[in-house]
């Protein structure tokens, strides 16, 4: 679990990054996430893992 206040999951994040194509940048892809998931609108406490693992994820993709 990432977010707590909004239940929202590694997989979540995931599916919410594969749903959506085109990333300019981690940012863009974060604001993206943070729409359809709506992560890191609560507390706040998560930002910084909710953009680990969006940054994460790009790297991976950028492999792939
Ligand atoms: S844990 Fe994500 S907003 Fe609080």
């Amino acid at each position: 679990m990432i977010c707590n206040c909004k239940q929202v999951s590694y997989n979540d994040i995931a599916d919410a990054l594969h749903t959506e194509k085109n990333f300019t940048d981690v940012l863009k892809a974060f604001e993206d996430v943070q729409k359809v998931t709506h992560c890191s609108t609560g507390c706040g406490g998560c930002h910084a893992k909710v953009l680990d693992v969006v940054s994460e994820i790009l790297m991976g993709h950028g492999e792939a």
